[in-house]
């Protein structure tokens, strides 16, 4: 296994690179103000709308979404892995790789991380050995309609009909076992009597594997099918340090190799469906891991397509499922994106569809799916009788939910019209209804779905976390002026940590800058939002502005989020839900006495 990259040595390569010729060498880049723009190279577009900052060190695009450091550029543009994106900059930089045995990025986290990504490749690897050893596995393959050279694209495999099968090739040692463990793979036995230890057994037996792979093509996690009949049909991995159900989907490693630039994507239900779909040419599926899809699914997928297509069975368990989706996508449904329902006679998969009439077929079922404002309008009407003034009130109050949810822009307001008229009310009246109390959803870092355009971004919307979180990000050398960081660790807020950790690596490094920080978080589930946050424009100008600012914000968060006082409770709730009237005047009483403002709802 290759050794670990000393985050120092990534430190460096980014402090030394330079991002605008990095990417100038691929593609045209215009000088405009301090930034350099150009059509963006991972989507198509006839006017410029990726960006270039030489100053963060940072691209973004505002059409799709796509944005990163230098490294984040190499691995996207030229297919690279991270390392060898490291290895391509220390190049140009003439700088030698080290490559050492421990050290890593300094925590014993990310020492355990790339054990386990080492243990699951062993065993995907294990797998696919005893899928060509097992007659039995590959018949099933063979009945099941995929073709080696299929079988061989996903990786699949097969855990043997054994207890023990696995755990005996990798855990003679004690270590090795709490490693399999903390992978998913093996399972403590239950401790019996007075019997010190249980032992383990394998988690997977007598299932064809489907490896699940993140998008730098490792191992995570697997789903595995029963052969025969048995419960259940499908086993996951368990939730693991490199395994997170809710952000990942099934095949989006294999599609991406499969595409440079996608149309659109299309969600389906399940691993056999992927595979049969790929196989069939239609590269562009993936699926959920036997969840509902999640805003996170669906943030991964706008970075790498405007169009998506949710593909359900037409069964009822389908139709629930595409309710969850429509639900989910509503805050993500902006202006310029567009996502459809796609239901299939009941009784049929993609698996057996595309099995029985090819690609050709299926893609032209995809031209009758139905947008999300159709399925939204469609399911409401179903639940209301429009005849009568009280039905028409129950369209209106079962839409205020699901309107408040979306951002602001035409697809709502062609659906507040849509509603308009079928409630028999001018649509500006309806609106107004609609939208009382509407607030945007904030996630715990604060990152809004809405993506504006630097222009438009304004300090006052952000919420304190947030904003501490943006001035580190976009001024690193700000966190010297936080007068004690550990104040922050007894603080109960969501999200606080990450501020906590932000503000120690900026402290730490002497190179820290916008780009160096975020590669840090390359791995992590809080990525993407801090990105979103770092391509934003910078609150403040300068660092001296960012550290008084800052300073201020860590003093509010702790005066806020400390324990303790009903005041700070209140002001929480404010934050979070919303007072009733009551605790409204409660507040204002107690911050009266602090000399203290009511803050804006
Ligand atoms: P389905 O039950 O619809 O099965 O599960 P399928 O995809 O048609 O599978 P085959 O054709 O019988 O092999 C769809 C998805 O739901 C999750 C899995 O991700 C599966 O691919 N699932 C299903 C589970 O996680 N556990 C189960 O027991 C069943
Ligand atoms: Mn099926």
């Amino acid at each position: 296994m290759a050794g670990r990259i000393p985050q120092s040595f990534i430190d460096e390569l980014i402090a030394r690179a330079d991002i605008v010729e990095i990417i100038g060498a691929r593609i045209a880049l215009k000088k405009s103000g301090r930034e350099f723009k150009a059509c963006c190279p991972f989507h198509s577009e006839k006017s410029p709308s990726f960006w270039v900052s030489p100053d963060k060190q940072f691209y973004h695009c505002f059409g799709c979404g796509a944005h990163g450091t230098a490294v984040g550029f190499l691995m996207e543009y030229e297919k690279l892995s991270f390392v060898e994106a490291v290895e391509d900059l220390a190049q140009r930089a003439g700088l030698e790789l080290p490559r050492e045995a421990r050290d890593a990025r300094n925590s014993g986290a990310n020492d355990s991380r790339a054990d386990l990504h080492q243990v699951m490749s062993q065993a995907a690897q294990f797998f696919a050995q005893n899928l060509s050893d097992n007659a039995r596995a590959q018949a099933y393959v063979h009945k099941r309609g995929i073709e080696p050279e299929t079988a061989k694209k996903f990786a699949l495999g097969y855990a043997t009909d054994s207890w023990n099968a696995l755990l005996n090739r990798f855990g003679s040692q004690e270590a090795d076992r709490q490693r399999l463990l903390q992978a998913g793979l093996i399972i403590e036995r239950e401790r019996r009597g007075n019997e010190r230890e249980g032992g383990h057994y394998d988690r997977f037996r007598d299932r064809l594997m489907f490896p699940i792979r993140d998008s730098r093509g490792r191992v995570i996690a697997f789903g595995g099918r029963i052969l025969d009949q048995g419960e259940p049909k499908y086993l996951n991995s368990p939730e693991t340090p490199l395994f997170h159900k809710g952000s990942e989907l099934y095949g989006l490693y294999e599609a991406r190799q499969a595409h440079g630039d996608f149309k659109r994507l299309m969600i389906v239900e399940g691993y056999m469906d992927v595979v049969r779909l790929h196989q069939a040419g239609i590269t562009y599926a993936v699926a959920t891991l036997g969840t509902a899809t999640t805003q996170e699914h669906l943030n991964k997928i706008f970075r790498l397509s405007s169009e998506v297509v949710f593909c359900f069975d037409g069964d009822r368990a389908g139709r629930q499922a595409a309710w969850r989706a429509l639900d989910n996508a509503l805050p993500l449904a902006r202006d310029g994106r567009e996502l459809r329902f796609l239901f299939l006679p009941d009784g049929q998969d993609p698996d057996s569809l595309v099995g029985a009439e090819g690609m050709e077929a299926f893609e032209a079922r995809l031209s009758t799916a139905m947008p999300l404002s159709e399925y939204l309008v469609q399911q409401l009407l179903a639940q209301t009788d429009l005849e009568h003034a009280d039905g028409r009130a129950k369209l209106a109050a079962l839409a205020k939910p699901l309107f408040t949810r979306m951002p602001d822009g035409v697809l709502r307001e062609l659906l507040a019209d849509r509603l308009a008229a079928e409630i028999r009310m001018p649509a500006s009246k309806l609106k107004q209804l609609l939208l009382v109390g509407a607030k945007p959803e904030e996630s715990p870092t604060g990152s809004q779905p809405m993506r504006r355009s630097p222009e438009r971004m304004s300090a006052g919307r952000r919420n304190m976390l947030s904003q501490a979180i943006s001035l580190v990000l976009h001024h690193p050398p700000a966190a010297h002026a936080v007068e004690d960081p550990d104040a922050l660790s007894g603080l109960d807020k969501p999200g606080i940590s990450v501020l906590q950790t932000l503000i120690q690596q900026a402290r730490e490094s002497k190179q820290a800058s916008t780009a160096t920080l975020l590669e840090r978080w390359r791995d992590a589930p809080e990525y993407e939002r801090l990105a979103e946050l770092a391509e934003e424009a910078a609150l403040v100008p300068d660092v001296e502005a960012a550290g008084r600012e800052l300073r201020m914000a860590v003093q509010k968060l702790i005066e806020t989020w400390g324990p303790g006082h009903r005041t700070n409770e209140l002001l929480r709730k404010a934050e979070e839900l919303g007072l009733n009237s009551d605790e409204k005047t409660e507040l204002s009483l107690l911050l009266k006495s602090r000399n203290q403002p009511l803050p804006k709802s």
